[in-house]
């Protein structure tokens, strides 16, 4: 079996961040999305990886590089335009020939893993096996109907009468004969090839389309909200180790990592959190459901269920609470609110 990892896309919902990095890429528990998919994908016995890109390819390439990290072999499928999910199975047909194969959206996280799904799909061998999960309001996704015997009986892309609360939850399980819908359909209203219709012409031509419904933790990272809880899950998940500096004055209180080179001075930490490499916390309290990459510098300052990426600085600030703060970023105090804002970015500011 092969995997097609869809990680092109514009990701409006994650603005500002979406001007200057891929969602892929965002951080969660200090690994981007994309190595979470990726080693779910590798935990499979996957080894044969393609990853479709747009105009971030340069950024996730740099980043992910050929997954030999991961125990994957990368080979990366430009895609122009997000042209929709099916595109993306048109551009892999080449790599993907006719191999059964996993799609696995790039931003969609199931830490639990798809072992079970992937281990029943082997067994039974149908057209297609989709992962579905119960949703409050399955509008925003693609929903499929289910007869009682767990066989797909139609499936519509963000419906907006729903006529069932099952919604596909980005892994999808295919044989070959899928390429035949994808050649066959046309673009959506939103000029999309959706991946839903091509599914729904195969079962349309007597295709066999199963559901499993899935058991374990599942979210699409699509917005910031979905980020942060998400963070905590994975922060959870931790295996507790200081490799870094924490000084007499300081205390670490549950499930902390703090990473080679980092430096805990006067301060307290409280788990689930981490601490990435050569970051600074002087004077602070890091509250948990936090992650701190690479290279920050937190003085005097309180924090809680937050994401602080790479090189962000944080100083005199009391009380920052489910914040994401960009790379590079500085966040600091003064008598007065001084702001300089990016487009698109949301500043809430106590009352
Ligand atoms: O999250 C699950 C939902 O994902 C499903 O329920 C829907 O049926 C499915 O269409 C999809 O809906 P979204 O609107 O959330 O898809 P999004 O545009 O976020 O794209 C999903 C991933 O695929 C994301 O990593 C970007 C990538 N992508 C997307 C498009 C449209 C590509 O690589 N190329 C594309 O052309």
């Amino acid at each position: 079996m092969k995997a097609l990892v869809l990680s092109g896309g514009s990701g409006t919902r994650l603005r500002p961040f979406s001007y200057s990095m891929p969602k892929q890429l965002i951080p969660i528990a200090n690994r981007p999305v994309l190595e979470h998919v990726l080693a779910n994908i590798s935990a499979l016995g996957v080894t044969e990886v393609a990853v479709v890109v747009g105009g971030w390819g340069a950024e996730i390439e740099r980043e992910i590089g050929d997954g030999s990290r991961l125990g994957v072999r990368i080979t990366y499928i430009p895609q122009d335009e997000p042209l929709g999910l099916a595109h993306c199975v048109l551009l892999a047909r080449p790599f993907l020939g006719e191999d059964d194969f996993v799609m696995y959206l790039g931003d969609n996280m199931l830490p639990d893993g798809v072992g079970d799904v992937a281990r029943q799909f082997a067994a039974e061998r149908p057209d297609a096996q989709l992962v579905v999960r119960k949703v409050a309001d399955p509008r925003n996704f693609g929903v499929a109907e289910l007869d009682p015997a767990g066989r797909v009986t139609r499936l519509v892309e963000k419906p907006q009468q729903p006529r069932s609360d099952l919604a596909l939850i980005g892994v999808y399980f295919f044989t070959a004969a899928i390429h035949r819908s994808v050649a066959a359909i046309r673009p959506s209203a939103r000029g999309e090839l959706e991946i839903t219709d091509a599914v729904q012409h195969l079962l349309a031509h007597g295709g066999d389309v199963r559901a499993e419904e899935y058991a374990g933790y599942w979210k699409d990272t699509g917005r910031t909200e979905d980020v942060l809880e998400c963070n905590r899950r994975m922060l959870e998940a931790l295996v507790p180790a200081v490799a870094g500096e924490v000084d007499a004055d300081s205390t670490i209180e549950g499930r902390v990592v703090v990473e080679p080179g980092a430096r805990i001075v006067r301060s307290h930490i409280e788990g689930p959190a981490i601490v990435g490499t050569d970051t600074l916390v002087e004077d602070s309290h890091i509250g948990s459901g936090t992650a701190i990459g690479r290279g920050c510098l937190l003085r005097s300052t309180r924090l809680a269920e937050s994401i602080v990426m790479d090189g962000a600085s944080i100083t005199d600030v009391p009380g920052l609470h489910n914040s994401l703060i960009g790379r590079g970023a500085s966040v600091g105090a003064s008598a007065q609110h001084r702001l300089v804002v990016g487009d698109h970015t949301r500043i809430e500011v106590a009352a």
